[in-house]
């Protein structure tokens, strides 16, 4: 029996080096896995964009530039369905059945939820008290919407949809995950069935990566406005990298390094071969070392993948035929499998034909 696998990216600005590494590059690795293994849904999650207030024009503009991105990374729709998720109006369905049957406490606990409601209230620090009443919304007429608090029902729906039971995406959607599977085995005991399984992150048994941003600390991030962009110029990159933020450099040999330095050697060994990092290794702890050479070795080597990418993104994103070919052809397979499911969903939950 062939597994399940379905991903999707929020259909929120261009793709970043984050999203390459911690999710399409493994969606792509997934497709090509030379046993074929794995039937594949990779989808562009613009439902899930709506939580947070996009302009019209620029949702569908963003949906069209990481469905070009997909494809200039290589998901290939012969091999993999590759839709929209508004397309599929049998998702929006699902979500409404499921939501009976989820928490609005847990949903309220949920991490990614606190962190944009506080952000959507302007508020600081992370005085959860605060926050449940700042969003009940005694002393604010700022709203945080009712799709934002049911993002994880959806996120469940997209998986449990189309069975899947393979998940690869980052570290950061691990409580997504963890929720999805409570949603399916709640739903299994309530009716007394065996339907649903449970789903997994997927990572080939390696560490799930964590790209860094180049501003000192943290993540590359859209929200963290750090990133390095799949479509980014040769000029631009080499500037934003040459731009990272370093320390003095060593003075003493085999010194620790500081948190900026860290995040480059990470980015370096995402990027480069092992004979460079070790190579620059080497060189910071024998305190020879020159940042500017190990950036130049870092943006050459960024470089040397996307370059490719981002000619082929210029080409596709032009192809308004191509691309419209795609979506319609994902959708139908995605609404085939999706329809099957929603029909069970109906029938166990009570909704029969007369
Ligand atoms: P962003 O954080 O830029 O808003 P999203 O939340 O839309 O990105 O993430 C889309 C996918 O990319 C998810 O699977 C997420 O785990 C992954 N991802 C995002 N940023 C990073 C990063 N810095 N390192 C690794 N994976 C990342
Ligand atoms: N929440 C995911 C993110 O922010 C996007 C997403 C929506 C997703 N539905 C999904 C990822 C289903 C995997 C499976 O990146």
């Amino acid at each position: 029996m062939k597994e399940i696998v379905l991903s999707g990216i929020r259909a929120t600005g261009q793709l970043h080096l984050g999203n390459y590494y911690g999710a399409l590059s493994k969606f792509v690795k997934m497709q090509n896995d030379p046993e074929s293994k794995y039937i594949n849904y990779f989808f562009i999650a613009d439902l899930h964009a709506l939580t947070t207030a996009p302009e019209p024009d620029k949702l569908h503009e963003n949906v069209k530039s990481i469905l070009a991105e997909y494809l200039a990374a290589g998901l290939d729709p012969e091999k993999s369905t590759i839709f929209v998720q508004s397309d599929v109006p049998e998702i929006p369905e699902m979500y409404l059945l499921l939501n009976m049957h989820v928490g609005i406490g847990e949903l309220m606990r949920t991490a990614s939820f606190k962190d944009k409601a506080r952000k959507m209230l302007g508020l600081t620090g992370d005085n959860d008290e605060n926050i449940e009443k700042e969003i009940i919304g005694a002393n604010t007429n700022k709203r945080v919407n009712a799709g934002l608090l049911t993002y994880p029902t959806l996120m469940a729906v997209d998986i449990l949809i189309q069975k899947a039971t393979k998940v690869p995406v980052g570290k950061d959607q691990e409580q997504h995950l963890e929720l999805t599977r409570r949603f399916a085995r709640r739903f299994n005991s309530f009716y007394g069935v065996d339907y649903f399984s449970e789903p997994a992150n997927f990572d080939f048994g390696g560490e799930p990566v964590k790209v860094p941003g180049l501003d000192g600390s943290g993540k590359m991030g859209k929200s963290e406005g750090n990133c390095i962009y799949l479509l980014d110029d040769e000029k631009t990159l080499r500037k934003k990298v040459m731009r990272a933020v370093t320390d003095e450099g060593p003075k003493v040999p085999n010194s620790p390094m500081c948190e900026a330095v860290q995040n480059l050697f990470t980015l370096l060994k995402i990027v480069s071969t092992p004979d460079k990092v070790q190579y620059f290794t080497d060189a910071y702890n024998n305190c020879s070392i020159r940042y500017g050479d190990l950036k130049k070795e870092i943006a050459e080597d960024i470089l040397k993948v996307t370059t490719p990418i981002r000619e082929r993104i210029i080409d596709i994103q032009n192809d308004d035929a191509y691309l419209a070919r795609v979506v319609k052809a994902g959708a139908e397979k995605a609404r085939e499998n999706a329809s099957k499911t929603l029909r069970d969903v109906r029938e166990i939950m009570g909704i029969r034909p007369f």
